[in-house]
């Protein structure tokens, strides 16, 4: 039997199993990361070898690094997830790994290493969306969520509005027409001379700020539902050089509580907009930006005023981990989406 056959068939078999286990890689930028996850909502073992370090010093992500540090960890961090879980390879019952968007090198890395494994172990290969992997980081907090939802997803490299029809179908409601807000918070975090990656930073600084003490414009987009976060940006960074010009010191705490707010209000504001409008039943956060915690704080506060359960993953699920991979991956394979030996890296992927 051929390694399509095979596979084939035992993805058939998988329907009828009582519990299905799935390791998957994620590497689709600075994190080179490895879980197991259960049925798409149980973490047996989850390891995250982030990379921030090597590249806090440029400030920013440098693809060759990032792609270079992945090769070197990609094996060490499957081993760990097996050696966590007590496994062996043989044990687990398909493997999955992120195919884009992100990184293409970075994406390359982690699909040649998990197409490598699959075949050589004769194991169901899944491929996985990344933004989709974020969405189902709720499936493995909240293990009473199902479709449909409103999702607000917002990281370094997306912010969007999507509704989540059923389990891997998805409708665009909106989304960011410039930066997204990861990279408006890291952006705002440079000006303020904070070390990469600046959002969690500007969060924590934020905590001791008045929120308004900068006025920042509330920006016009075209549609509805969607963002725009590059005149909130400049007009922060115009205060910025204003003040550096006169010679004044910088009030940290206050700019970052002003950006903070002015980012979360936007976020809050139409993302409860498409929620009501669609009629959703619930809302759910995820991504990067899910862990800050105004955004989580003024996102309950809305959603209890509404009436409208809120879900969100808890912290370390909200940026970049493979468990989420693992969990978005069970429902592919439930529908037989097998990814075939010749799977690419696709650093453009889009969601919908
Ligand atoms: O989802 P993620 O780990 O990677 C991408 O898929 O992009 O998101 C990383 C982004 C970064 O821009 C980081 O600054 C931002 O999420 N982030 C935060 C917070 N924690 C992470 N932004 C604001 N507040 C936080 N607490
Ligand atoms: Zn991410």
């Amino acid at each position: 039997m051929t390694y399509t056959e095979s596979v084939r068939t035992q993805a058939e078999s998988l329907q009828n199993r009582e519990h299905v286990r799935v390791l998957a890689l994620e590497t689709s930028c600075d994190e080179t990361a490895a879980a197991i996850v259960e049925d798409g909502r149980v973490i047996v073992s989850n390891v995250v070898f982030s990379q921030i370090d090597l590249h806090a010093l440029y400030g920013g992500v440098v693809p060759e690094i990032a792609s270079r540090a992945h090769v070197e960890a990609c094996d060490r961090v499957i081993d760990e997830a097996l050696k966590a879980a007590g496994m062996r390879l043989g044990d687990v019952d398909a493997l999955a790994v992120t195919c884009g968007p992100g990184l293409v090198g970075a994406l390359l890395t982690g699909v040649s290493c998990i197409k490598g494994l699959a075949y050589a172990a004769g194991k169901p290969l899944v491929a996985v969306n990344h933004i989709e992997g974020h969405v189902s980081a709720n499936y493995i907090s909240h293990p009473d969520l199902k479709p449909p939802f409103v999702c607000l997803v917002v990281s370094g490299g997306h912010s969007h509005i999507v509704r989540v029809e059923d389990y891997g179908e998805y409708t665009l409601l909106g989304q960011t027409v410039d930066d997204a807000a990861g990279e408006a918070f890291d952006k705002a975090a440079r000006v303020l001379g904070l070390p990469y990656p600046g959002g969690p930073r500007i969060d924590a600084l934020a905590e001791e700020g008045n929120p308004h003490a900068l006025a920042l414009p509330h920006p016009h987009t075209p549609g509805r539902y969607d963002y725009s976060f590059s005149g909130m940006k400049t007009a922060f960074l115009n205060a910025a050089n204003k003040l550096e010009m006169k010679g004044e010191p910088l009030p940290k705490a206050d700019m970052a509580a002003s950006f903070r707010h002015a980012v979360v209000s936007s976020l809050v504001d139409k993302a409860m907009l498409a929620a009501h409008e669609t009629h959703a039943p619930a809302l759910a956060l995820a991504g990067g930006v899910s862990a800050n915690r105004l955004l989580r704080r003024m996102m309950q506060e809305a959603c209890d005023k509404a009436g409208l359960p809120l879900y969100m993953p808890r912290l370390e699920l909200c940026t970049d981990n493979a468990a989420m991979i693992a969990s978005a991956a069970y429902y592919r394979l439930r529908r037989g989406e097998l990814a075939p030996l010749t799977l690419n890296a696709e650093p453009g992927l889009r969601l919908v």
